[in-house]
């Protein structure tokens, strides 16, 4: 069906052949990138956010923050200090995952990030393996999760990479307006290359709509654009083969802006809020989604 947007050429889309996937889960664990290259999506709103509702439901949940904004840090209260072990020392300075993170509810861990992780690129240049680094701790790590969530920065630098090296499932925090959707083909293209080469148990296995509007006719041509493009891709790109757009949308809701400032989930400063509701649905979906996907690889 023919959109206002144009279609397929807007998300730019170019496909690369079918090879090297495996869609078997070894672990219970599930393991979740958040990301878009465009910023100001909603990635980090949804990692925080989801990760709340998943410890809120009793799954024990460890969200990293890979963004060297530090903004996922900054949503639950943990202050950029200059001394403070962050996710920059897990990968330049070979500390553990252990060493740096923090509880900062029940249920919920963070491995905080600190502005020093932008020089984090530079500083990985040459080193041999730097792609696979948070994998390895994630391996290694002794504590076990139910969730891992990771908070990607607005890019697909070496940070990105790591993320989605070490994870089995990507979501993609969309913002339902024309830039934010614009190369999202592209993205896509990208996240499939680094699959094949680095992580073939990776799946882009759902879009998040965040700041949704259900009355804008934008709205509604970019989610048919979108669901379009996954619904074709579903079948003839590996990366893409366990999608789900979940019906869960996320509402423009003035809460789920305000609670960073005050360092808190949605559920510690605003628990009845349309944006606490959206964010609690959207985690009943993904542990479905889970248990569903448990119930295929064992039959
Ligand atoms: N559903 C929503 N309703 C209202 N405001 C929202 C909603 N979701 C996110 N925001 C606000 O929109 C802005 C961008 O969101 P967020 O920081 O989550 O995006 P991001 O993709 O992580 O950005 P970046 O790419 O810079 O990391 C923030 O100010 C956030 O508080
Ligand atoms: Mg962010």
């Amino acid at each position: 069906m023919k959109t206002a947007l144009g279609q397929m050429k807007w998300i730019g889309y170019t496909a690369r052949p079918l090879f090297g996937s495996s869609l078997i889960r070894e672990e219970s664990m599930r393991s979740i990138a958040v990301m878009n290259q465009k910023g100001g999506t909603g990635k980090t709103t949804t990692a925080v956010n989801v990760s709340a509702a998943l410890a809120e439901a009793g799954s024990k949940v460890c969200l990293i923050d890979i963004d060297p904004q530090a903004n996922a840090s900054l949503h639950l209260g943990i202050e950029p200090r200059d001394d403070l072990k962050s996710i920059y020392d897990v990968l330049v300075e070979h500390k553990e995952l252990r060493d740096v993170r923090q509880q900062v509810a029940d249920n919920l861990w963070i491995v905080p990030a600190h502005i020093d992780l932008s020089a984090a690129e530079m500083q990985l240049a040459g080193v041999f393996g730097r792609e696979g680094i948070l994998r390895n701790k994630l391996k290694s790590d002794d504590m076990k999760f139910d969730f891992v969530l990771i908070d990607c920065p607005p890019s697909i630098g070496i940070l990105t990479i790591n993320a989605i090296t070490a994870v089995d499932e990507v979501f993609i925090a969309i913002q339902p307006h024309f830039f934010p959707m614009y190369g999202l083909g592209r993205q896509v293209n990208t996240i499939d290359l680094i699959a094949d080469r680095l992580n073939n148990r990776l799946k882009i296995s759902g879009a998040v709509y965040c700041m949704y509007d259900g009355q804008a006719k934008l709205t509604s041509e970019v989610e048919q654009t979108v669901d379009e493009f996954f619904r074709q891709k579903q079948f003839n790109l590996p990366v893409c083969s366990h999608f789900r757009e979940f019906q869960t949308k996320i509402r423009r809701n003035i809460r789920l802006a305000e609670a960073p400032s005050f360092g808190m989930s949605i559920f510690q400063y605003a628990p009845t809020s349309n944006g606490a509701e959206d964010y609690r649905r959207l985690a009943e979906e993904i542990i479905v989604q889970g248990a569903v996907a448990d119930v295929k690889g064992a039959a």
